[in-house]
């Protein structure tokens, strides 16, 4: 089939998935940034929403092999920031008209649920803004807890679709059980976002094709794809960086498949490349999330090298995303960005 035909059908396979996975020349490469570009006008429009980070923990129960935050990491320094700590960067990112805030953390269970409930509870008295869990897998009733108590979106990545690998990289989880959890989220009405991490050791084009329909069949209402960075003192730290070239296509084929989930230009990306938000933002993103974890842990959330590269902590930083964003001809969001596919959904609260 020719490019231009396969571009623009519906339903791709993964076979089909994988064969643009592996455009090599500039012409063809250039044909599917734009057709994704085009996707990510028609379905998600010039807005670019911002989402403000605070990643609260970095410790962790977990032993992924690719992960920084690891536990048997001991070289990173540990942290752990409080209540009144983690309202008070809530209360400076929505200061700055940030309206949506990310509460990012290892696998970290000394927060119990009642603990992040009040915590949600405390942001949305402070604004009307959305709020995104990231913490790992929890307990459903604390899922529930937490979506009662106001949280709208939880981003759960599966990392990879094939449960072999992900036996491998992960040791004590199951890619069945993540599923589990991610269906469940969304049964109680989170907004919830999955995605994988690409060019893991191992992983093929075929397993990156996979990643990108299991979000299509979960129906993510966010998918992040984010290269893979060795990390210092993980069993993967002297394996091979993901390229610039298949994070982008990779982005560029999510965009083309799942249209109008919101994709993020990531801080993994931007780390392995200095142009890599404006790389993302051409092939199909529509979400940039600025960190803002306050001193003195912003820099030891080390998930990966460099991390802090693309993390600068001036009174620039926001200012500078916000340029990136208008620079490449689009628009600063002003509202929390909710998912595109909520439109015509009725959000409730299933007991
Ligand atoms: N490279 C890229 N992304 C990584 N993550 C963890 N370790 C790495 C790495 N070495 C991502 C995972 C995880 C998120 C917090 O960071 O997708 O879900």
């Amino acid at each position: 089939m020719v490019l231009d035909d396969l571009l623009h059908k519906s339903d791709l396979s993964k076979e089909e998935l994988a064969f643009l996975l592996q455009l090599q020349s500039k012409a063809d490469l250039e044909k599917l940034i734009t057709r994704a570009d085009e996707v990510r006008k028609q379905y998600c429009g010039d807005e670019v929403h911002l989402r403000g980070i605070i990643e609260f923990s970095n410790n962790c129960e977990q032993e992924c092999l690719y992960c920084g935050l690891r536990k048997g990491n001991y070289a990173l320094i540990r942290y752990r920031m409080n209540e009144e700590e983690i309202l008070r960067a809530a209360k400076d990112i929505i200061a700055l008209g940030i309206k949506t805030i990310v509460l990012q953390s290892g696998e970290d269970f000394y927060y119990s649920g009642s603990y992040f409930a009040r915590v949600i509870r405390g942001i949305k008295n402070i604004a009307d803004v959305a709020v995104t869990l990231s913490v790992g897998e929890r307990e459903f009733t604390d899922y529930k807890l937490w979506r009662q108590a106001g949280a709208d979106r939880y981003l759960l990545k599966h990392e990879t679709a094939n449960p072999k690998l992900y036996s491998i990289y992960h040791q004590r989880q199951k890619l069945l059980d993540r599923i589990k959890h991610l269906r469940f989220l969304k049964s109680i009405g989170f907004q919830i976002g999955s995605g994988n991490i690409i060019g893991l050791p191992h992983q093929t084009l075929e397993d990156i094709a996979d990643d990108i329909l299991l979000c299509k069949e979960l129906n993510v209402d966010m998918a992040s794809f984010s290269p893979f960075i060795p990390s210092e003192n993980t069993p993967y730290s002297s394996k091979e960086q993901c390229s610039v070239e298949l994070a982008v296509k990779t982005l560029a084929v999510t965009r083309i498949v799942l249209r109008d989930s919101h994709i993020p230009a990531t801080t993994a990306l931007a780390t392995i490349h200095p142009h890599g938000r404006e790389l993302a933002l051409q092939a199909g993103a529509n979400i940039i999330m600025p960190n803002f974890t306050p001193q003195p842990y912003k820099g030891n959330y080390l998930i990966y090298a460099n991390k802090n590269r693309a993390d600068d902590d001036d009174a620039g930083y926001l200012e500078r995303i916000k340029k990136v964003i208008t620079s490449a001809g689009r628009k600063i969001g002003e509202t929390p960005g909710h998912s595109l596919k909520m439109k015509n959904v009725q959000l409730t609260i299933k007991q």
